[in-house]
Protein backbone atom coordinates (compact mmCIF):
# COMPACT_ATOMS: atom_id res chain seq x y z
CA UNK A 1 0.00 0.00 0.00
CA UNK A 2 1.45 3.27 -0.99
CA UNK A 3 1.09 6.22 1.79
CA UNK A 4 0.32 9.43 0.21
CA UNK A 5 1.00 13.20 1.67
CA UNK A 6 -0.98 15.81 -0.66
CA UNK A 7 0.04 19.14 0.11
CA UNK A 8 -2.22 21.91 -0.83
CA UNK A 9 -2.42 25.95 -0.33
CA UNK A 10 -5.91 26.18 -2.26
CA UNK A 11 -9.12 25.24 -2.91
CA UNK A 12 -8.50 21.49 -3.56
CA UNK A 13 -9.69 20.45 -7.07
CA UNK A 14 -6.96 18.05 -7.50
CA UNK A 15 -6.90 16.20 -3.93
CA UNK A 16 -10.70 15.86 -4.90
CA UNK A 17 -9.75 14.29 -8.07
CA UNK A 18 -7.17 11.78 -6.04
CA UNK A 19 -9.92 11.09 -3.36
CA UNK A 20 -12.35 10.64 -6.02
CA UNK A 21 -10.14 8.04 -7.70
CA UNK A 22 -9.08 6.14 -4.71
CA UNK A 23 -12.85 5.28 -4.34
CA UNK A 24 -13.50 4.62 -7.48
CA UNK A 25 -11.23 1.86 -7.73
CA UNK A 26 -9.48 4.20 -10.49
CA UNK A 27 -5.90 4.39 -8.31
CA UNK A 28 -5.68 0.76 -6.56
CA UNK A 29 -3.17 0.17 -3.58
CA UNK A 30 -2.36 3.44 -2.43
CA UNK A 31 -3.83 5.50 0.58
CA UNK A 32 -3.56 9.25 1.63
CA UNK A 33 -2.27 9.45 5.22
CA UNK A 34 -2.50 13.26 5.63
CA UNK A 35 -3.11 16.49 3.91
CA UNK A 36 -0.85 19.58 4.72
CA UNK A 37 -1.42 23.15 4.04
CA UNK A 38 0.46 26.19 4.67
CA UNK A 39 -3.20 28.24 4.35
CA UNK A 40 -5.57 27.31 7.35
CA UNK A 41 -8.14 28.55 5.30
CA UNK A 42 -7.58 26.65 2.15
CA UNK A 43 -10.90 24.77 1.67
CA UNK A 44 -8.57 21.18 0.68
CA UNK A 45 -8.46 21.20 3.67
CA UNK A 46 -12.39 21.11 4.13
CA UNK A 47 -12.69 18.13 1.42
CA UNK A 48 -9.81 15.70 3.31
CA UNK A 49 -12.10 16.75 6.88
CA UNK A 50 -15.29 15.28 5.48
CA UNK A 51 -13.54 12.36 4.36
CA UNK A 52 -11.93 11.28 7.42
CA UNK A 53 -8.53 12.17 6.56
CA UNK A 54 -6.28 13.78 8.71
CA UNK A 55 -5.30 17.50 7.39
CA UNK A 56 -2.74 19.62 9.08
CA UNK A 57 -1.88 23.47 8.83
CA UNK A 58 2.11 24.56 8.87
CA UNK A 59 2.09 27.70 7.95
CA UNK A 60 5.96 29.97 7.73
CA UNK A 61 3.80 32.48 9.15
CA UNK A 62 3.67 30.67 12.75
CA UNK A 63 7.18 30.42 12.92
CA UNK A 64 10.27 33.11 13.20
CA UNK A 65 12.27 31.75 10.31
CA UNK A 66 12.47 30.10 7.30
CA UNK A 67 14.88 27.27 8.61
CA UNK A 68 12.59 26.82 11.79
CA UNK A 69 9.55 26.43 9.73
CA UNK A 70 11.68 24.30 7.40
CA UNK A 71 12.53 21.68 10.21
CA UNK A 72 8.68 21.70 11.44
CA UNK A 73 7.86 21.15 7.79
CA UNK A 74 10.35 17.65 7.56
CA UNK A 75 9.46 16.76 11.20
CA UNK A 76 5.51 17.00 11.05
CA UNK A 77 5.90 15.07 7.45
CA UNK A 78 8.37 12.31 8.63
CA UNK A 79 5.58 11.15 11.75
CA UNK A 80 3.41 9.95 8.68
CA UNK A 81 6.41 7.74 6.72
CA UNK A 82 4.84 8.26 3.48
CA UNK A 83 5.97 6.36 0.35
CA UNK A 84 5.06 9.41 -1.81
CA UNK A 85 4.48 13.42 -1.75
CA UNK A 86 2.24 14.89 -3.62
CA UNK A 87 2.23 18.58 -4.60
CA UNK A 88 -1.85 19.54 -5.57
CA UNK A 89 -1.47 23.32 -5.76
CA UNK A 90 1.28 23.83 -2.76
CA UNK A 91 2.09 27.32 -3.47
CA UNK A 92 5.38 27.25 -0.90
CA UNK A 93 8.67 26.41 -2.38
CA UNK A 94 9.88 23.38 -0.73
CA UNK A 95 13.02 23.11 1.42
CA UNK A 96 16.02 21.49 -0.63
CA UNK A 97 16.64 18.96 2.37
CA UNK A 98 12.99 17.44 1.57
CA UNK A 99 13.76 17.17 -2.30
CA UNK A 100 16.97 15.51 -1.49
CA UNK A 101 15.57 12.85 1.39
CA UNK A 102 12.54 12.40 -0.85
CA UNK A 103 14.24 11.99 -4.46
CA UNK A 104 11.62 10.58 -7.53
CA UNK A 105 9.13 10.43 -4.74
CA UNK A 106 7.46 13.88 -4.96
CA UNK A 107 5.47 14.76 -8.06
CA UNK A 108 3.67 18.43 -8.91
CA UNK A 109 0.57 18.80 -11.31
CA UNK A 110 1.58 22.18 -13.63
CA UNK A 111 -1.14 23.18 -15.75
CA UNK A 112 0.59 23.82 -19.52
CA UNK A 113 2.92 21.50 -21.31
CA UNK A 114 6.50 21.28 -19.68
CA UNK A 115 8.66 23.27 -21.07
CA UNK A 116 6.18 25.85 -22.04
CA UNK A 117 5.27 28.36 -19.55
CA UNK A 118 6.42 27.03 -16.69
CA UNK A 119 9.76 27.91 -14.08
CA UNK A 120 9.76 30.68 -11.36
CA UNK A 121 6.57 33.07 -11.58
CA UNK A 122 4.48 30.48 -13.77
CA UNK A 123 1.89 29.60 -11.34
CA UNK A 124 -2.05 29.51 -11.23
CA UNK A 125 -3.83 31.94 -13.53
CA UNK A 126 -0.12 33.53 -14.43
CA UNK A 127 0.39 29.91 -16.25
CA UNK A 128 -3.10 30.62 -18.89
CA UNK A 129 -2.31 34.26 -19.39
CA UNK A 130 0.58 33.84 -20.32
CA UNK A 131 -0.75 30.97 -22.85
CA UNK A 132 -3.59 32.99 -24.16
CA UNK A 133 -0.90 35.93 -24.58
CA UNK A 134 1.54 34.05 -27.11
CA UNK A 135 -1.66 32.87 -29.30
CA UNK A 136 -0.74 28.94 -28.40
CA UNK A 137 -3.52 26.54 -29.64
CA UNK A 138 -2.49 23.63 -27.57
CA UNK A 139 -1.81 24.17 -23.84
CA UNK A 140 -2.57 20.92 -21.10
CA UNK A 141 -0.77 19.90 -17.90
CA UNK A 142 2.29 17.89 -16.88
CA UNK A 143 2.62 15.53 -14.04
CA UNK A 144 6.64 15.47 -13.08
CA UNK A 145 8.95 14.43 -10.49
CA UNK A 146 10.29 17.43 -8.48
CA UNK A 147 13.79 18.13 -8.37
CA UNK A 148 15.48 21.50 -7.12
CA UNK A 149 14.69 23.29 -9.94
CA UNK A 150 11.21 24.91 -10.74
CA UNK A 151 9.28 23.15 -12.59
CA UNK A 152 12.46 21.16 -14.29
CA UNK A 153 12.18 17.18 -13.04
CA UNK A 154 11.76 14.12 -14.99
CA UNK A 155 7.89 14.21 -16.67
CA UNK A 156 5.89 11.46 -15.57
CA UNK A 157 2.57 12.25 -18.22
CA UNK A 158 1.38 14.93 -20.19
CA UNK A 159 -2.09 15.67 -21.56
CA UNK A 160 -2.84 18.49 -24.33
CA UNK A 161 -6.01 20.92 -24.30
CA UNK A 162 -7.23 22.81 -26.67
CA UNK A 163 -7.53 26.37 -26.48
CA UNK A 164 -10.49 28.02 -27.45
CA UNK A 165 -11.70 31.00 -29.59
CA UNK A 166 -12.51 33.69 -26.61
CA UNK A 167 -10.82 31.52 -23.92
CA UNK A 168 -10.19 33.98 -20.86
CA UNK A 169 -7.58 32.91 -18.08
CA UNK A 170 -10.56 31.26 -15.79
CA UNK A 171 -12.13 29.37 -18.54
CA UNK A 172 -8.87 27.98 -19.81
CA UNK A 173 -7.90 27.36 -16.31
CA UNK A 174 -11.25 25.19 -15.83
CA UNK A 175 -10.72 22.89 -19.35
CA UNK A 176 -7.51 22.16 -18.21
CA UNK A 177 -8.05 21.17 -14.77
CA UNK A 178 -10.92 19.24 -16.19
CA UNK A 179 -9.71 17.58 -19.18
CA UNK A 180 -5.91 17.28 -18.29
CA UNK A 181 -5.36 17.96 -14.24
CA UNK A 182 -8.03 15.83 -12.70
CA UNK A 183 -7.22 12.93 -15.09
CA UNK A 184 -3.40 12.83 -15.17
CA UNK A 185 -2.96 13.20 -11.24
CA UNK A 186 -4.64 9.94 -10.47
CA UNK A 187 -3.23 8.35 -13.22
CA UNK A 188 0.21 8.77 -12.24
CA UNK A 189 -0.36 7.85 -8.59
CA UNK A 190 -2.05 4.75 -9.56
CA UNK A 191 0.98 4.25 -11.96
CA UNK A 192 3.36 4.78 -8.80
CA UNK A 193 1.15 2.84 -6.79
CA UNK A 194 1.69 -0.18 -8.92
CA UNK A 195 5.35 0.69 -9.47
CA UNK A 196 5.40 0.88 -13.01
CA UNK A 197 7.06 4.39 -13.01
CA UNK A 198 10.71 4.52 -12.90
CA UNK A 199 13.28 7.36 -13.25
CA UNK A 200 16.32 6.35 -15.50
CA UNK A 201 18.92 9.28 -16.67
CA UNK A 202 16.55 11.44 -15.22
CA UNK A 203 14.05 10.46 -18.05
CA UNK A 204 10.84 8.93 -16.66
CA UNK A 205 10.39 4.97 -17.36
CA UNK A 206 6.73 4.02 -17.58
CA UNK A 207 6.78 -0.18 -17.53
CA UNK A 208 3.90 -1.79 -19.69
CA UNK A 209 1.12 -3.71 -18.39
CA UNK A 210 1.43 -7.23 -17.61
C1 LIG B 1 -3.91 23.71 -10.33
O1 LIG B 1 -4.14 24.45 -11.47
C2 LIG B 1 -2.56 23.06 -10.39
O2 LIG B 1 -2.16 22.75 -11.68
C3 LIG B 1 -1.68 24.14 -9.84
O3 LIG B 1 -2.44 24.74 -8.82
C4 LIG B 1 -3.84 24.56 -9.08
C5 LIG B 1 -4.45 23.93 -7.87
O4 LIG B 1 -5.83 23.86 -7.92
N1 LIG B 1 -0.40 23.60 -9.46
P1 LIG B 1 -6.64 23.02 -6.84
O5 LIG B 1 -6.29 23.58 -5.46
O6 LIG B 1 -6.26 21.57 -6.96
O7 LIG B 1 -8.09 23.24 -7.15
Amino acid sequence: MLKIAVLVSGGGTNLQAIMDAIDAGDIQDAAISVVISNNKNAFALERAAKKGIENICISPKDYESREDFNRAFLEKLEIYQVDLIVLAGFLVVLPGEIITRYENRIINIHPSLIPSFCGKGFYGLKVHEAALLRGVKITGATVHFVDKGTDTGPIILQKAVEVKEGDTPEILQRRVMEEAEWKILPRAIDLIAKGRVSVIDGKVNIKEEI
